[in-house]
């Protein structure tokens, strides 16, 4: 008996090496992929400006796009189906962040559509979030989530690009629920955790 347990767990040892040896060999080869390919698909996603007849609108929206993509926007306000980004909805929000004690606050309709998008917001509405957080009801954007204090270092001109940019882009009808406000401050658990692992982006 002793001996066939010997046996058994030479040949269980055995397919384990083998078993990892070949994961080894079947997954693809990471540091063989360049960096570039990866943000392809977000590149590609961008929707193009070289419709703009107007030269000077359409450098500015070329501008905007760059600063769109360098600062991932999409990572937040494109909807995530199972399989990834929805690139066909480009920009039209929907992404949750969750944080504990905060509140749930959703990624809203960056397209200009009437009803649920930012043809609802004035240029100077759109440009306050960007430069000071305040958003259009009068709170200012949890910037855990929305990070516009990194935006309020661009130059106005940097902004009106990215606004050039978004008021160029399709329409899509796609509404936002409302954002669902913690009680942090009222909560010390809530501060406790607030910088450990129980928030998440979806
Ligand atoms: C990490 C996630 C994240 C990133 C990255 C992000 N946003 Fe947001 N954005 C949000 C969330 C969440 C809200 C809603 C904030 C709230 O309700 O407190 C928001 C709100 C906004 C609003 C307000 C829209 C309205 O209805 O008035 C604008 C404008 C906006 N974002 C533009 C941008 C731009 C432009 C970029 C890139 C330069 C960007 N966001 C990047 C998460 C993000």
């Amino acid at each position: 008996m002793k001996k066939f347990l010997k046996w058994a767990a030479i040949v269980v040892g055995l397919l384990a090496v083998m078993g990892f040896i070949g994961f080894l060999w079947f997954i693809p080869p990471f540091s063989l992929v360049p960096p570039a390919e990866f943000s392809k698909p977000l590149i590609a996603a961008a929707p193009s400006t070289s419709d703009i007849t107007d030269d000077a609108e359409r450098m500015l929206a070329e501008r905007g796009k760059y600063i769109l993509i360098v600062h991932d926007c999409s990572g937040c306000h494109t909807p995530l189906g199972d399989q990834g980004p929805k690139y066909d909805e480009y920009l039209a929000g929907g992404g949750k962040g969750v944080f504990k004690g905060y509140g749930t606050f959703t990624s809203r309709n960056l397209t200009p559509d009437k009803e649920t998008g930012l043809a609802r917001r004035t240029d100077e509405q759109v440009n306050r979030v960007l430069r000071s957080g305040l958003l259009p009801e009068g709170r200012i954007a949890y910037h855990r989530d929305m990070p516009w204090a990194v935006y309020s270092n661009w130059t106005e001109e940097d902004r009106h690009a990215v606004l050039v940019y978004l008021r160029h882009l399709k329409p899509i009808r796609h509404n936002i629920p409302p954002d669902v406000e913690g009680t942090a401050g009222a909560d010390p658990v809530a501060l406790e955790t607030l910088f450990g692992s129980d928030n998440a982006i979806h």
